[in-house]
């Protein structure tokens, strides 16, 4: 279906120099006369984006852009992710979806200097990253149009997108195509695809990325220290570290010792169910230490209460509002919290799993003297009496009244 009123447009394209994008620079040129400027943003994923700005030119882009967001991705993203303890359904970290309001920022940008009166992206019509840039998109310029090619595009294959590129000669790698689709960036990858579309099926190795498995982890565990400051990890193992290298370190130790891997059926937003293998060490570190740090320091009722708008802060991640009041309402509630969380978290890694070995902080509230059954026992073991016996008033009521009923009927 021909997507209407673009022609001649100048577009701004989020280009990850993947098959997808790659032909839609010249699909979008072929087809609609677009002018294409390309936008690709460095989250810290691994696979390096060196020479894509070259290989966005050579597609005939008009101009090509290579944003590096990585400090900015892990200090005002993925932080704050982890300071509300957000994961979706209880357990994705959310790296794809932290990465998509970004990538639309950075696109905005990009349109707004370059003169586009269009973006687009390479997201499918059934997923939720679609729904994520747009609603980042417009949330931050009302009036972009955006448009997604794979949702009107003629190709229903890799092998038709490759077959498209083999009669215009364009280059594509050589190298066999990976039977996954993966998301990567510095707090995570998501794997999709292939043979793991089967939920029936454990996820082969090669489906790995970043992780060894549990048996191939060192059988010598590893401990690992981590210091917090607001909420915030500030240092591993005693030694002062910037955010985009502290993440990188523990990716890697933690990668190594088979930590952060997840197989999870999750819903989507547009309604179906998807089966998706994630990875990501050090965020699944990171929130195990993080939550150790806050049983120690937050009381009892800001602990419940946090708890609740965790599930409801990755919610509005994974559904694309980041850029609403409510995150924004939502951030200034947590970052209250986060004034006492900090202190020293020790935890031992070993072949996938983690312990806690130590917390301490100077604003712990574990009083040792209250909690002690020892002689150092400071707790007024009297008030109990009265405390038990008003705490079950409402009980023994409800049993009284049970009693007169039973004998008046
Ligand atoms: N299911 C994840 C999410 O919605 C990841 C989506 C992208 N996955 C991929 N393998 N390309 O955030």
């Amino acid at each position: 279906m021909r997507i209407e009123g673009i022609d001649g447009a100048r577009i701004a394209l989020a280009f990850s120099g993947g098959l997808d994008t790659s032909v839609m620079i010249r699909w979008l040129q072929e087809n609609y006369n677009a002018e294409i400027v390309t936008v690709s943003g460095d989250l810290g994923q691994e696979k390096e984006l060196n020479g894509i700005r070259e290989k966005a030119l050579s597609l005939g882009a008009v101009a090509a852009y290579h944003v590096d967001l990585k400090e900015e991705f892990v200090r005002d993203f993925a932080f704050h992710a982890l300071k509300a303890g957000a994961l979706y359904e209880g357990s994705y970290p959310l790296a794809t979806a932290l990465g998509r309001p970004l990538l639309g920022k950075a696109l905005v940008e990009v349109a707004q200097k370059e003169n586009c009166t269009v973006v687009a992206h390479g997201c499918t019509g059934k997923g939720n990253d679609q729904v994520r840039f747009e609603a980042s998109v417009w949330g931050m310029a009302p009036d972009l149009r955006v448009i997604a090619p794979v949702r009107h595009w003629e190709f229903r294959s890799r092998e038709d997108e490759m077959a498209y590129c083999a009669e215009r000669g364009i280059p594509v790698a050589a190298t066999k195509a990976s039977p996954y689709s993966i998301d990567e960036n510095i707090w995570g990858t998501s794997i999709e695809c292939g043979v793991l579309e089967d939920a029936t099926v454990a996820p082969p190795e090669d489906a790995y990325q970043r992780t060894l498995s549990a048996e191939d982890a060192p059988s010598e565990s590893t401990t690992i220290s981590v210091d917090f400051a607001n909420g915030i990890p500030i240092a591993i193992n005693g030694e002062s570290i910037e955010p985009v290298e502290l993440l990188r370190k523990l990716n890697r130790i933690a990668g190594e010792n088979g930590i952060g891997r997840l197989d999870l059926i999750e819903n989507r937003l547009v309604g179906i169910k998807s089966r998706e293998i994630y990875e990501a060490p050090a965020a699944t570190l990171l929130h195990f230490a993080h939550r150790e740090l806050e049983r120690l320091t937050l009381d009892r009722w800001t602990a419940r209460y946090k708890e609740q708008m965790s599930a409801n802060y990755a919610e509005l991640i994974y559904t694309g509002l980041w850029f609403s009041p409510l995150r924004e309402a939502m951030d200034a509630f947590i970052d209250e919290t986060q004034k006492r969380v900090t202190g020293n978290i020790i935890v031992k890694l070993y072949k996938g799993t983690m312990r806690i070995l130590s917390r301490s902080s100077e604003f712990s509230l574990y009083d040792q003297a209250l909690a002690s059954y020892t002689s150092e026992d400071s707790f007024d073991h009297s008030a109990g009496e009265g405390f038990s016996k008003i705490f079950s008033l409402p009980l023994r009521t409800i049993a009284r009244s049970k009693e007169k009923a039973s004998i008046t009927l």
